[in-house]
């Protein structure tokens, strides 16, 4: 079995039932399947344990007895997780799930920019490739970049790529002046301010949802802005009834799932009218079809050269120990 296609591209046994099939392959073969928020509804549905960056990372430190780790999200999550269980055969239902974010930052370029700035700390958004990492000091997530940065010395100087809006928002709240690496992306810079403002006349009453990734005319908007896992617990404690929610539309599967009685309207993207919702076409390049091939053939597997492995496993292992 070959996986040219960057996925394994063989036909369904006539007539299964996917998701029994799904869940008896997991047993088999001592599978845990992670997904990301922004998996489509049935990914998240069947995975073993849904979360955000953050938790996804956190989660495959702490597997003992699994043999197989199938990552239902973006390359760079899989990466992380072999950084994470090297002993463990990782794989992803397809190699094509990359992220717009990560490809905004080559690591050549990179390590020139770098070299442009002698004496900061590098810190790296988790949305990187390896290669990024092993440049890095720390690696941070949209759900404790925050506390990660303050972490440091107030005048410490520090290089935060690649996510300029991230950066920059980050910079807003700590008064610092992180250099910043221009990448983004694609997904949340497209959101539309005018859009959410729109939304807000017809739902006076609702409260605004922000990923950090997001432009800083949205964040000025935001009541929250937080890492997917953060904008769902809020919207799940909060006593408000309906939000707007400008993020991946994933998220709003376990939103309304959690909240039945709440009201959850995707934030659109622009050029759309307002009922546009606004997907990652990399997150959803997982599906049903491939997570069954997957597990069946136990391919594609992830794998890192050794000598990246050991120097992108510290800042992430440094970034658990800070989180
Ligand atoms: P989280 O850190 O909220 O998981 O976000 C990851 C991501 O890719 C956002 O686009
Ligand atoms: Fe990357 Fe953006 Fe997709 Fe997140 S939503 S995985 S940052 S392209």
């Amino acid at each position: 079995m070959t996986v040219e296609k960057g996925y394994v591209d063989a036909p369904l046994p006539e007539g299964i039932d996917l998701v029994e099939e799904i869940r008896r392959l997991k047993k088999e073969k001592k599978a845990v399947v992670l997904a990301h928020y922004y998996q489509s509804p049935e990914i998240q549905d069947i995975a073993d344990h849904v979360g955000d960056s953050l938790a996804m990372a956190q989660y495959a430190a702490t597997l003992e007895d699994a043999r197989i780790v199938v990552v239902c999200g973006v390359h760079f999550m899989a990466e992380t997780a072999k950084l994470l269980c090297p002993d463990k055969k990782v794989l992803v239902p397809d190699l094509n799930a990359g992220c717009s974010l990560a490809d905004s930052c080559p690591p050549d370029r990179f390590e020139a920019f770098i070299k442009q700035h002698p004496g900061h700390t590098v810190v790296s958004y988790v949305n990187t490739s390896v290669a990024v990492k092993a440049l890095t000091d720390v690696v941070v997530t949209s759900g404790n970049a925050h506390k990660i940065i303050e972490a440091f010395p107030k005048d410490e100087k520090i290089i935060f790529g690649p996510d300029r809006n991230l950066g920059g928002y980050i910079n807003s709240l700590t008064g610092r002046e992180m250099v910043l690496w221009p990448g983004a992306c694609h997904v949340h810079q497209r959101f539309s301010a005018e859009g959410i403002a729109g939304l807000k006349q017809e739902h006076p009453q609702a409260r605004v949802l922000v990923h950090p990734e997001c432009p800083r005319p949205l964040t000025l908007m935001a009541d929250c802005v937080g890492s997917t896992a953060a904008l769902f617990n809020y919207a799940r404690t909060s006593d408000a009834g309906e939000f707007i929610v400008a993020t991946e539309s994933g998220i709003l599967h376990e939103m309304r799932r959690s909240c039945p009685d709440k009201v959850f309207i995707p934030a659109p993207p622009e050029g759309r009218d307002s009922c546009g919702c606004n997907d990652c076409a990399f997150m959803k390049l997982i599906t049903m079809e491939k997570l069954y091939n997957t597990l069946r053939h136990e391919l594609p597997e992830v794998t890192i050269d050794p000598a990246v492995a050991e120097r992108a496993r510290r800042p992430i292992e440094r970034m658990l120990a800070m989180s």
